[in-house]
């Protein structure tokens, strides 16, 4: 298609918002987290590998672009992009804490590159499978069903707090194995955590989010040296008795362990929360939509594009970082070695060159898995046959039981959490009525 053809189709879809000027902008601005999409559009259009001088990185913001990143894990690095970015400013005072009162400072061992990562990968991936994941299916439903009973009576709750952050902490513990917990520490740790590669927080905000991972860490500690002595069957054990083929390490470490399981308990919450956010939020605020849904909600088909469609136009993950290993080329940019950027995956689902009509909700666009919701290349989420399947039986259980789903505060006072990484909803008070 033309430039001239695309902008007239472009004149009737939906607006990405606000013109921006990139010169005086920064992605830092809580009123771009807030509202990106034209942030993303001027990019795109002017700069699409764009220097941000308050994150000092550079924004990665076409999807083509974000292939290549994605292609080479090796010139664009996870592991010194992560390292990086980590509790940025802070980093020698957050290992001081957690080595005197969490047992430990214990690196992301997922967050690494080939060849360290294939290893960590494989034994992940095994605990991931779709055929795995596809018989999990009904005790989800009961979770769901369980949440929605508690508050179908009401008439009103809030679609995050009530539904969204206890559903998937429920989820990911079950799958773990971890029987005691309090869903609201749990929430407060996940917190704690993405704060470290949020670039948002202060130094007394570092203090107090370290004391909440020496809580977490120590928590999971204990379960470990229990499945230690007695293995069970859960993801715990499984992680705890992994076996490789690598010769010379064939087992994970202690540490390895600690940070796996660690990265499991929070990549499986706060991102699939956030995505149950906004699918509530689509409910809420496009009833004709609701009612199709409801519709076909027992047309598989159906309900695994409307997931799709969901998770490209409102994607939870903003943005990962990635560290340049040497001088590249990039969208036409020269990168130095040790360049830090910003993967903006959220930008890429809006890349018009690839989605016609990218601000609209259309599930019959016929490229509708491209997007990259899920990352792409050796480092594509492991857990997205798991977020997939929470987010569709969320999507059918809600609109089986509830109607008239709608949003009880305007669009603009809905408020975002504080970071780059994710788009995520703080409140999201909903009224309905029971089916
Ligand atoms: C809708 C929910 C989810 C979204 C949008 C999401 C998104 C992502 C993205 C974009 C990446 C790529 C990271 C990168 O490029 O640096 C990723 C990686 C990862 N995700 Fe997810 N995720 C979700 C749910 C989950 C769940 C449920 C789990 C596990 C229980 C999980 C575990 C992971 C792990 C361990 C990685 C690192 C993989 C690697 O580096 O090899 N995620 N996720």
């Amino acid at each position: 298609m033309s430039n001239s053809d695309l902008n007239e189709k472009m004149d009737s879809c939906p607006a990405a918002g606000h013109e921006v000027d990139l010169a005086g902008a920064t992605l830092q601005d809580p009123e771009i987290l807030a509202r990106p999409n034209a942030f993303y559009w001027a990019m795109r259009h002017e700069d699409p590998v764009h220097y941000d001088p308050g994150l000092d990185m550079w924004l990665v913001s076409r999807y083509e672009d974000l292939q290549a990143v994605l292609a080479d894990p090796i010139t664009f690095s996870v592991e010194a992009g992560y390292k990086e970015q980590y509790a940025k400013g802070y980093i020698e005072d957050f290992k001081e804490i957690l080595e005197r009162d969490g047992g430990g400072f214990f690196p992301d061992a997922i967050m690494t590159d080939p060849p360290q990562h294939t290893r960590i990968r494989k034994l992940m991936e095994g605990a991931f499978t779709a055929h795995r994941v596809k018989q999990l299916e009904p005790e989800i439903s009961k979770v769901v069903s369980g949440l929605i009973d508690k508050f179908a009576d009401k008439g009103g709750a809030d679609g995050v707090k009530d539904f969204a952050v206890p559903m998937t902490i429920e989820i990911i513990c079950a799958q773990l194995g971890l029987d005691t917990f309090d869903p609201q520490e749990i929430q407060r740790w996940s917190l704690a955590i993405t704060a470290q590669i949020g670039r948002m927080q202060d130094r007394e905000q570092m203090v107090e989010n370290a004391r909440e991972i020496c809580d977490l860490q120590n928590y999971l500690i204990a379960a470990i040296r229990e499945r230690q002595e007695n293995p069970r069957d859960d993801m715990l054990s499984d992680l705890v008795h992994a076996r490789t083929e690598d010769e010379e390490h064939p087992t994970l470490t202690f540490k390895e362990v600690v940070s796996l399981a660690r990265a499991l308990l929070i990549a499986g919450n706060e991102t699939t929360a956030t995505a149950l956010g906004n699918l509530l939020f689509i409910l809420a605020t496009q009833p004709d939509l609701a009612q199709e849904l409801y519709d076909n909600v027992d047309d598989e088909r159906y309900t695994t594009r409307f997931v799709e469609e969901i998770l490209r136009l409102e994607p939870p993950v903003r943005g990962l970082s990635r560290m340049t290993t040497k001088e590249v080329e990039l969208g036409g940019v020269t990168l130095p070695k040790g360049a830090h950027m910003l993967n903006l995956y959220a930008s890429g689902n809006d890349d018009e060159t690839v989605f016609e009509c990218p601000r609209k909700f259309d599930m019959n666009r016929p490229n509708i898995g491209r997007h990259v919701a899920f990352g792409g290349g050796v480092h594509r989420c492991v857990g997205l046959a798991l977020a997939r399947m929470e987010v569709k039986v969320a999507a059918r259980e809600f609109v089986k039981r509830l109607k008239d789903i709608k949003l009880e505060i305007p669009i603009e006072d809905i408020r975002y959490l504080p970071t780059i990484a994710t788009r995520s909803i703080e409140h999201l008070p909903l009224s309905f009525s029971k089916r």
